[in-house]
C-alpha cells in the first residue's frame, strides 16, 4: 500500500488554484534535481540509491549483522546527524516500544545503545555499567571520519573493547562506516583491519539512511532492510514518474513552499505514536540542514502527540500564528488493545467499552486536527500505510525527494551544511587545536 500525502485540510487557507500556479515552479525545480543541474548536485547519488546500491556490500551488511547478532549482547552505534539519525529512527519506528529491556529470549537480536551524539560523560559512564559483563560489538559511523562527538566516544568504547578481549579480537568487533577512501576513520580501519562499510560520496549525512550508515544497525535489530529498500524503491518510482497533481513529494513541497509565501515559517511535524519520535528528528535535520541558510527556510519543529497537546498543544492552538502543522498518522496500528466495560463506571470510561485505544487515538488526532484548523494552523497529513519495513522506505525516501524539491523551490542549495563549521571552529579554539591559536584569543576574550 502506498503513502499517502493529504492536504484537504488547508482548504481555508489555500485555494486549488495557487497548488495549479506552483505547478510550473515544481517541476522546474525537480528538474534540476533530476537532471542534476543545481548547486550540490555533486551530493544526488541518493536519488537512485533504492535500485542502484552496492549489491556485494548489502550481503556483507547483512552477515556482519548475523556476526553481531551471534557474539554480541549489545551494539553499540557511534555516530551524530546524519550518521545517526535514520538508523535510530528506524530501529525504534519497527522495533518492540521496550526493545532494549525485552528479557532475554523474547528478543533473538542485540540491544542497541546510541553513543557520540553529544558529549554528555555521565551518558558515557552510565553506558559503560550498561555494558557490564556484557559482550559488545560497536559500528563507528562518520562520513568524514573527523567528527569531535563520535571520535570521543570510540575512543572510550574501543578503550573498553581492547581492555575486555584484547586488540586482536576488539578488531574483530569493529565495524567502520566512512569514506571509501579518506579520514582518520578510514585509516584507522585500514591500520586495524576492521571490517568497513563506505558512506557513498555522492551521498550526504542527511540523506544516507539507506547506505549502510542506516542499513547495518537496523539489520542487527532484526528489521528486513530488502523491504526498506523495496518500499524506498516504490517511492522513488512514483516520485520520479507521477504527474504533479498525484505526486506526494511534489505536493508537499508546494504546499509547505505556498503556506511559506503565507508567513508561515514554522513547519511542526505531529505524531501520535511514540515510536515515530525519531522519525520527528530525523526529518527535522533533513530539513533544517537543507533549508535552514541564506537567511531562509522554514523552521522544522517536532511534537509528540497527544503527549504535547498538554503542553504545547495551548501554543499551536492559540499563540502566534506563525505554524502549519503535519501530521504523521500509522494508518493501521500494529497493535489491537479493546476496552473493557467495567461493572461500576467510577472513571466515566465505559461508553468507550468495546473500543481499541487505536480508535481513541485516531479520534484525539481527528479531533485535533479541526481544534487546529480551526486556530488557523494549516494542516497537512502524511499516511504511512502501516508500521512496517516498506512503509518506513517510502516514507525516507517521500520526505528526502520533496526535500531537494522545496529547496530548490526556496533558491538554496539543500545539500550543503556551511552554518555547521561555525561551532566546530569556536569549538576547536576554544580547547586548544593546533592551528586555531588566533581564533582562541579572541574568543578567551569575549568569554
Ligand atoms: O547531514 C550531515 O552532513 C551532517 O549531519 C553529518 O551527518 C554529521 O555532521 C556527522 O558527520 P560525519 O558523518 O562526517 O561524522
Amino acid at each position: 500500500r502506498e503513502l499517502v500525502f493529504d492536504y484537504s485540510k488547508t482548504a481555508g487557507f489555500i485555494r486549488e488554484e495557487e497548488i495549479v500556479n506552483m505547478k510550473k515552479a515544481v517541476l522546474g525545480a525537480k528538474e534540476v534535481l533530476t537532471e542534476k543541474t543545481g548547486a550540490g548536485n555533486d551530493f544526488l547519488g541518493w536519488i537512485d540509491l533504492p535500485v542502484d546500491y552496492d549489491k556485494d556490500e548489502f550481503d556483507r551488511i547483512k552477515k556482519a549483522a548475523e556476526k553481531i547478532k551471534g557474539d554480541s549482547d549489545v551494539l553499540l552505534v557511534i555516530g551524530i546527524g546524519g550518521s545517526y539519525l535514520g538508523a535510530r529512527a528506524a530501529i525504534e519506528f519497527l522495533s518492540h516500544s521496550f526493545y532494549n529491556v525485552l528479557p532475554k529470549g523474547e528478543r533473538k537480536t542485540p540491544e542497541i545503545y546510541f553513543v557520540g551524539n553529544s558529549i554528555s560523560s555521565k551518558y558515557i559512564k552510565d553506558l559503560q555499567d550498561v555494558l557490564e559483563g556484557k559482550d559488545f560489538s560497536i559500528n563507528i559511523i562518520s562520513k568524514s571520519g573527523t567528527t569531535t562527538e563520535p571520535a570521543i566516544a570510540f575512543r572510550v568504547f574501543k578503550d573498553m573493547l581492547i581492555k575486555k578481549y584484547g586488540r586482536e579480537e576488539a578488531n574483530k568487533r569493529i565495524y567502520a562506516t566512512t569514506d571509501k577512501a579518506k579520514g582518520a576513520l578510514k585509516n584507522l580501519a585500514t591500520e586495524e583491519g576492521y571490517e568497513s562499510f563506505v558512506v557513498p560520496d555522492d551521498v550526504g549525512g542527511r540523506f544516507s539512511v539507506l547506505t549502510a550508515v542506516g542499513l547495518l544497525p537496523i539489520a542487527v535489530s532484526g528489521a528486513d532492510i530488502d523491504q526498506l529498500m523495496e518500499g524506498a524503491a516504490a517511492a522513488r518510482k512514483t516520485a520520479l514518474e507521477a504527474e504533479y497533481e498525484k505526486n506526494p513529494a511534489l505536493l508537499y513541497a508546494a504546499v509547505r513552499n505556498i503556506l511559506l509565501r503565507k508567513g508561515k515559517q514554522v513547519e511542526i511535524v505531529a505524531n501520535y505514536e511514540p515510536s515515530l519520535h525519531y522519525v520527528s528528528e530525523w526529518w527535522k535535520q533533513l530539513y533544517g540542514e537543507s533549508e535552514g541558510k541564506d537567511q531562509r527556510g522554514i523552521f522544522p519543529a517536532a511534537v509528540d502527540l497527544t503527549t504535547d497537546l498538554h503542553s504545547m498543544g495551548q501554543f499551536i492552538q492559540d499563540g502566534a500564528r506563525i505554524m502549519f502543522e503535519t501530521v504523521l498518522s500509522v494508518e493501521e496500528s500494529p497493535a489491537e488493545i479493546v476496552l473493557q466495560k467495567e461493572d461500576v463506571d467510577t472513571d466515566g470510561m465505559n461508553y468507550l467499552a468495546g473500543q481499541t485505544v487505536d480508535f481513541v487515538n485516531k479520534s484525539a488526532m481527528n479531533g485535533t486536527i479541526l481544534a487546529h484548523t480551526d486556530g488557523n494552523v494549516p494542516n497537512l497529513m502524511v499516511k504511512i500505510p502501516s508500521q512496517d519495513a516498506y512503509s518506513l522506505g517510502q516514507l525516507f525516501y517521500f520526505f528526502e525527494f520533496a526535500c531537494g524539491v522545496s529547496g530548490y523551490l526556496l533558491g538554496v542549495n539543500p545539500f550543503n551544511q556551511p552554518g555547521v563549521e561555525s561551532y566546530k571552529k569556536n569549538m576547536f579554539a576554544l580547547l586548544g587545536k593546533p592551528g586555531y591559536e588566533e581564533a582562541r584569543e579572541a574568543l578567551l576574550k569575549r568569554l
